[in-house]
């Protein structure tokens, strides 16, 4: 393939900054900060690389937005201070002196945190499956508890004041995470929100929580800061769960997330597999109904490291943006490499286990001993 002419390499200009491309590097938590959750000098190198790699944008692992209930694993940057924006910063600017965008993402896992003995949650339902070893997890997850309206004020502060924390590191936007099965998506998810308050029931009512930090957001952030939401269906614990009402609940959210004004949709797919999990029955596309419903710039994520299916996304006008996941973190310059028609270090388990920190994963990729896999 002619990859120079690959729609993946058609430049976008968003607002106020032109991208070289349509790559984007997926948020994949490394578990490399400080014990107290600062960005440290191997984090630093490791999102440069991204930039150097040719990716024209770079979405943080999720950060931590309160001390109380959001942390997800140990390890895990957070953004809940100066000192932790401070701590970002660094890398921030390394990033955008290298040409690529860097978008914070912000992350309370609620009911799927790796090691809180006691979680919080929409509702006291306990998440399937065990926890992940590879962050520090063992066990089953316990039962959470269901938040009052005094925790969903904290959860909601803590989001808007990490936005506030973004702002102070330097980072060009910030994406919710609303997706892979943590308190924003266990919010959005019939089954695992059973409330009858003004958070529980209809479509309107779940995505409420969202709906009221997005707009928190946007009153204290610079007009020109970008503000994104991610989604998916499936979650950590369960990939392959669907919408039960499909194209329909889709449509609903995606009316609600249009309300709050976004400036970009990510629409992941965690499973990689993106046809069989992004695709509805009436063969409409979550990503595509994401870009007819909204207007937004809209990302694609998973497998979007395939060349084929990447330029059916964008030809077909189902996303702007692609994010790219284990492809990126196998070989940082996994752009250069399609454009050159060179060949990437392929993806191994092996880099994740049995941790999934940044020196494990060079150790791993210097060891050589996968190349020939
Ligand atoms: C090591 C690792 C860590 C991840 N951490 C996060 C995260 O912090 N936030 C998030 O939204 N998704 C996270 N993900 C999911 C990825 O963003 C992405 O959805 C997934 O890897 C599928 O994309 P791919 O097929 O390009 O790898 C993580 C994935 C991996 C492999």
């Amino acid at each position: 393939m002619n990859t120079n002419n690959h729609p993946i390499f058609q430049p976008l200009q968003w607002l106020e900054h032109p991208l070289k491309n349509r790559l984007a590097v997926a948020p994949m938590s490394r578990v490399s900060a400080s014990a107290d959750g600062l960005a440290t000098a191997d984090m630093v190198d490791y999102y440069t690389q991204f930039a150097k790699g040719g990716f024209s944008m770079v979405i943080t692992e999720g950060n931590y937005t309160d001390e109380i209930a959001s942390k997800g694993y140990c390890h895990q940057p957070g953004l809940i201070s100066p000192a932790h924006a401070a701590a970002w910063q660094p890398a921030v600017t390394q990033v955008k002196a290298n040409g690529a965008l860097i978008i914070a993402q912000l992350m309370h896992a609620g009911a799927l945190s790796q090691y809180a003995g006691e979680t919080l949650a929409p509702s006291a339902v306990q998440p399937t499956g065990v926890k992940m070893v590879q962050y520090g997890g063992t066990g089953a997850y316990p039962f959470p508890q269901a938040m009052s309206q005094e925790d969903i004020d904290i959860a909601k502060n803590g989001f808007v004041s990490a936005a506030k924390m973004a702002v102070l590191a330097g980072f060009d936007g910030v994406e919710l995470h609303a997706a892979n099965g943590y308190l924003l998506d266990q919010f959005l998810t019939p089954e695992l929100n059973v409330r009858n308050d003004q958070y529980g029931g209809n479509t309107h009512n779940r995505f409420r929580i969202i709906a009221e930090i997005m707009q928190a957001i946007r009153a204290i952030v610079p007009a020109h800061f970008l503000v994104g939401i991610r989604l998916s269906e499936g979650k950590v614990n369960d990939l392959k769960y669907r919408w039960t009402a499909g194209a329909t609940m889709a449509i609903e959210i995606l009316e609600e997330v249009r309300n709050t004004a976004p400036d970009f949709i990510h629409i992941a797919v965690q499973s990689g597999e993106w046809e069989r999990d992004s695709f509805y029955a009436d063969g409409t596309n979550y990503a595509a109904l994401a870009k007819q419903i909204t207007g937004a710039i809209v990302i694609a994520n998973g497998g979007m490291h395939q060349l084929t299916r990447a330029a059916r996304v964008i030809s077909e006008s189902h996303a702007d943006l692609l994010a790219i996941g284990k492809a990126a973190l196998a070989d940082p310059a996994w752009p250069l490499h399609a454009l050159n028609g060179t060949t990437a270090l392929p993806f191994h388990p092996d880099m994740l286990w049995p941790e999934a920190t940044i020196q494990h994963t060079q150790k791993v990729i210097q060891s050589n001993t996968l190349i020939s896999l």
